[in-house]
C-alpha cells in the first residue's frame, strides 16, 4: 500500500520555516552518523529567503562544515545578479553563517555557453557523488512551486520532464525571462528527502491540483515522486486554503499546526 503524502500546514510562514529548519537539522545529524557529508539542493525564487533566514538564525548546532550546498536550478545570469540562486544562498545562508564558499557548488554561468554550463554542472555532480549512487542522491532537496505548476526549472509540457540520461539540462523557455540550468526529475526523485516549501494564497489553486493524484501528468511538481525517499509539503494556510481534504483523504495526510 502506497504511503500517504504528508502535508504540514502552518498559520504563518515563520513557524513553517522553523519547522523545516528543525527537520533539516535532524536529517543532517542522522545522515552524518553514517556518512561523511550531508548534501542539500536548494531552490531559488522569492519564497525560500524566509526559510534560509530562519535556518541561518537557528541556534541548533548544524554540522555546517560537512554540509554541501547545491542549486536545484540556476538562472543563466552572472553570480552577482539579484536573480542568481547561488547569490540568494550566499546572501541568506553562507554569509550570515560565515560558511566557506567551497561548500557551495554553484553552476558556472560566466564565460561559457548555456549548454556548457549544464554539462559543467553535471560533471561536478558526477564528480562529487562519484560511486556513492548511480544517480546523485541528495540527502535533502528543497523545492518551490510556480503558479503554473513548475518546479526547479522544469516547466509544464517540457520535454525535459522525460530526460533520463542527463543530470542537469539547459532550459530556454517562454515561461522565464532568463535561460536556466536545472536538475532533472531523475535526480530530484533519487533524493532521500524532498520538501516542497510553499506559501501564499496565490499558490492555493496549484497546490490543490498538484496534491490531487489525478493531477496532470505533465505538471512538473506532480511528477516529483521520490523513488525511495520521503516527500513532504510544508505550507502556510494561504497555500493550503483550497486543498479539498475529504477528496484527498486516501493518499494525503494533512497535519495542521496551531
Ligand atoms: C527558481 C525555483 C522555482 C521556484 C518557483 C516558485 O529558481 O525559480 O527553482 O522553481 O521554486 O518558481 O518561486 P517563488 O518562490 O518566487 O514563488
Amino acid at each position: 500500500m502506497e504511503t500517504k503524502t504528508l502535508v504540514h500546514v502552518f498559520r504563518h510562514t515563520e513557524p513553517a520555516a522553523r519547522f523545516v529548519s528543525y527537520l533539516w537539522l535532524s536529517l543532517s545529524r542522522k545522515a552524518l552518523s553514517g556518512q561523511a557529508t550531508f548534501t542539500v539542493a536548494l531552490s531559488g525564487g522569492k519564497t525560500p529567503s524566509a526559510l534560509y533566514d530562519a535556518i541561518s538564525r537557528s541556534k541548533g548546532a548544524f554540522p555546517w562544515s560537512r554540509t554541501h550546498f547545491f542549486v536545484v536550478d540556476e538562472r543563466f545570469v552572472p553570480s552577482d545578479d539579484p536573480e542568481s540562486t547561488a547569490g540568494l544562498i550566499r546572501e541568506h545562508l553562507l554569509d550570515p553563517l560565515s560558511l566557506p564558499g567551497e561548500n557551495l557548488h554553484a553552476v558556472l554561468t560566466e564565460g561559457v555557453s548555456l549548454e556548457e554550463a549544464a554539462r559543467h554542472y553535471e560533471n561536478a555532480l558526477r564528480t562529487f557523488f562519484g560511486a556513492r549512487c548511480m544517480v546523485p542522491c541528495f540527502d535533502l532537496v528543497m523545492l518551490g512551486i510556480g503558479r503554473d505548476g513548475h518546479t526547479a526549472s522544469l516547466f509544464p509540457n517540457s520535454a525535459d520532464l522525460e530526460e533520463k540520461n542527463h543530470l542537469a539540462v539547459p532550459v530556454r523557455t517562454g515561461h522565464s525571462p532568463h535561460e536556466r540550468i536545472t536538475l532533472t526529475l531523475a535526480v530530484i526523485n533519487s533524493a532521500s528527502n524532498v520538501v516542497f516549501f510553499v506559501t501564499g494564497r496565490d499558490k492555493a489553486a496549484i497546490m490543490r491540483q498538484v496534491l490531487d493524484k489525478k493531477g496532470d501528468a505533465m505538471l512538473p511538481a506532480a511528477r516529483v515522486r521520490p523513488l525511495n525517499g520521503r516527500l513532504l509539503y510544508v505550507l502556510d494556510e494561504g497555500a493550503a486554503s483550497r486543498i479539498d481534504r475529504h477528496s484527498l483523504r486516501d493518499h494525503v495526510a494533512i497535519v495542521v499546526h496551531p
